[in-house]
This record gives structure tokens, C-alpha cells and sequence, in this order.
């Protein structure tokens, strides 16, 4: 009996816990609110595409989610989103700083234009950067929180994405660390969660794949292929208590992509 018991709060691994998901309305984003709501949270959808926001927020339950309109790039859309938050169910638990925008990718350096280096700086790393600070706002009190900033290879390598979307991703780690150093006073985890290619919407757009071009994309994992699902389910565990020791992480979740060169070496895949 008391093992049952113990398999049922294993099965809603996030029961009774407030999660604010940026870039929810579609892709990893949306996959993640569904995730969570699946294991017990209660979900604020913050992104700036209404129509998809309500959407995932309909397909839910309006019981478990709730889309709010938010550009994270601006500090009291972000404010108002946290506040909601509070309004609706006094609390927050977990953040996931998951909104993201990309740049076109061009050969050169010299073609890059300012503005744009800056529009994609703005959303994938200001926009943590606010989205962290709004949420310890009222983490701090509470004395508890997980925060999930959402990297990707681009965090660590070069080379696999533009000068601005590896800027933003390598940036974000360091922003992690900073975070968990200081939260981590008031007992708020602050981690990095660093997906390899997905063929999701954004994936399949950036990289201009095809369903086939997709399946012939490089893994160091031979045969496997790396799902939003995979993503979410990394997500659920650093949002759950079962992380509760792990901070200032940066979880690669790449089937080691960034761990491993094969080009040379004993294992050459050359
Ligand atoms: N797709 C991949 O292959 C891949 C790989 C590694 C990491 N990632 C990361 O995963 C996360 C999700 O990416 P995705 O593939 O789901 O992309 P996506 O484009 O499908 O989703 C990004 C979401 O962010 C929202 N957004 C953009 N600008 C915003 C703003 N200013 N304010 C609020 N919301 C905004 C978009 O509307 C969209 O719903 C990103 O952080 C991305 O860098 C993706």
C-alpha cells in the first residue's frame, strides 16, 4: 500500500506547482505546458502569438492553463505575466525562460546587420534576464523556485548556428551560474537545459531540412532522434523536487554532441 502511494505522487510529478513558460504557443514551449499540466502544475503560457497561445491554452483546459500575452523583450510585459501569475494562484514555482527568436543565417560576418544581432540578444537573453528577476521577485519571499533557462548546443560549441544565436545561448549560461550563485541564497535553483537538433517547426525552418534532411542530420546516437518529448521530460525533472540538489547545471540534453569530437580518434567517424 505504501509503495502504491508513493507511485502515484511519482506519477503527477509536479502536483500542486505554478509554472510561467515563455514561448509557450508552439514548439518545445507548448510541449513542455502540456507536460507539466500532465503532471499536476497549473501553466501561464507567455508568448506573443495569441491566436497559437490560446489555442495550446483551449487544448489544455482553461482549469490547467491560461495564455497570457507577453514579449519578453519588455520588462512590464514580463512584470504583468509574473503579477498574473500571482493573482491567479498566489505563487510561482518554476520558470521556464524558453522564448526564442533566430536570425537569418548568412556566410558572412560582413552581411550580418546590427540590428538584427541585437533583436535576437534582446529575446534569448534580456529576455531570461527579466523573466529570472521577475520571478525572483517573488521566488525570494518564498524561499524556493526552479528556474529553467532554456540553452542548446549553440551554449557551449560554435559553428552550428549564427554569431547571434550562439551570443545568446553562450551568454545564457552565464547568466545561469550568476543566477543559481546568488538565488540560490534564498534555496531557488537557476539551471540551463541545452537541446541538440529537433525537427520541430523552428528546427526544420533554420536549418531549411526536409522530413529527409531531417532524418540524415548527424547523431552521435546512431538510430535515435531527438524529440520536443525528450526535451519536456528533461525539463520536468529539473522543474520537479527530484532536482532539488541541482543548480547551476547546464544539462545537455544532445546524446553527447558537444562531449564528443569524431572527427579524429580511436572511434573516427570520418
Ligand atoms: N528547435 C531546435 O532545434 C532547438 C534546439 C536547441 C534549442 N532550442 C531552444 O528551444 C527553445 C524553443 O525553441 P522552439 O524550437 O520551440 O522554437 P519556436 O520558434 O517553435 O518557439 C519559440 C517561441 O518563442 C516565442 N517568442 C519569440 N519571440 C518572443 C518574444 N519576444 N516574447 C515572447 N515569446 C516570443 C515564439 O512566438 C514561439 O512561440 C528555444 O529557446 C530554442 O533556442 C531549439
Amino acid at each position: 500500500m505504501a509503495s502504491f502511494s508513493h507511485l502515484q505522487h511519482a506519477a503527477k510529478r509536479l502536483e500542486g506547482k505554478v509554472a510561467l513558460i515563455t514561448g509557450g504557443a508552439r514548439g518545445l514551449g507548448e510541449c513542455i505546458s502540456k507536460l507539466f499540466c500532465k503532471h499536476g502544475a497549473k501553466v501561464l503560457i507567455a508568448d506573443i502569438r495569441d491566436q497559437q497561445g490560446l489555442a495550446v491554452q483551449d487544448a489544455i483546459g482553461a482549469q490547467f492553463a491560461t495564455y497570457v500575452h507577453c514579449d519578453v523583450t519588455k520588462e512590464t510585459d514580463v512584470e504583468n505575466a509574473v503579477n498574473i501569475t500571482i493573482s491567479k494562484y498566489q505563487k510561482l514555482d518554476i520558470i521556464v525562460n524558453n522564448a526564442m527568436q533566430i536570425d537569418e543565417a548568412k556566410p558572412s560576418i560582413l552581411e550580418n546587420d546590427v540590428a538584427e544581432f541585437e533583436r535576437v540578444l534582446r529575446v534569448n537573453l534580456t529576455g531570461p534576464f527579466l523573466g529570472i528577476k521577475h520571478a525572483a521577485r517573488v521566488m525570494i519571499p518564498a524561499k524556493k523556485g526552479s528556474i529553467i533557462n532554456m540553452g542548446s548546443v549553440c551554449s557551449s560549441i560554435g559553428g552550428v548556428a549564427t554569431h547571434a544565436y550562439t551570443s545568446s545561448k553562450h551568454g545564457l549560461i552565464g547568466l545561469t551560474k550568476n543566477a543559481a550563485a546568488e538565488l540560490g541564497n534564498f534555496g531557488i535553483r537557476v539551471n540551463c537545459l541545452s537541446p541538440y537538433f529537433i525537427a520541430n517547426v523552428a528546427g526544420k525552418e533554420f536549418f531549411k531540412l526536409d522530413e529527409e534532411g531531417c532524418s540524415n542530420v548527424y547523431s552521435n546516437l546512431k538510430g535515435v532522434c531527438l524529440l520536443e518529448e525528450d526535451v519536456a521530460q528533461a525539463a520536468l525533472y529539473l522543474a520537479s523536487d527530484e532536482s532539488k540538489y541541482i543548480s547551476g547545471h547546464n544539462l545537455a540534453v544532445d546524446g553527447g554532441f558537444t562531449t564528443i569530437n569524431p572527427i579524429f580518434g580511436v572511434f573516427s567517424q570520418s
